[in-house]
């Protein structure tokens, strides 16, 4: 087990993930990349449909191949093209806080590298999570 968060190394892998993006409607690709708590990164990539409320936000698809590969998940690196780095939308805030503690680092870059620093707990506080079940 790693707690060790390379995250210049899950930028490069949101980069890479980015151009991946099946973004033909709104031309917005997006990377996501999750750091493990054993080292391994997942990435992936916004992927939307004709039929544009079916839209998967790359944090989500990342998030459903971490689930699939059994890893924990720490640490979340964005990479978008925008003038001002974005955070999550809200859906994959509300996803990530299954699966992450409020103190969860989120961190997103855009293409010229500008980064904005969050905590999951900052993005979305009083998160709806099992523990009200
Ligand atoms: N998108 C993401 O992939 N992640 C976000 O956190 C915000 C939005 C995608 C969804 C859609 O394909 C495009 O960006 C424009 O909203």
């Amino acid at each position: 087990m790693s707690l060790v968060i390379d995250w210049e190394a899950m930028f490069v892998a949101a980069e890479a993930a980015r151009k991946r993006a099946h973004a033909r409607y709104s031309k917005f690709f997006v990377g996501a990349a999750l750091g493990c708590e054993d080292g391994t990164i997942i990435a992936g990539c916004n992927v939307e449909n004709a039929s544009y409320g079916l839209t998967v936000c790359a944090e989500r698809n990342a998030i459903a191949r971490m689930v699939y590969e059994g890893k924990k998940l720490i640490a979340v690196a964005i990479v978008v093209d925008s003038q001002k780095p974005t955070p999550p939308c809200g859906m994959c805030r509300q996803v990530m806080a299954e699966f992450a503690p409020a103190s969860m680092e989120v961190r997103s870059r855009n293409l010229e590298g500008s980064e904005e620093r969050y905590t999951l707990g900052g993005l979305l506080p009083h998160a709806f999570t099992a523990e009200f079940l």
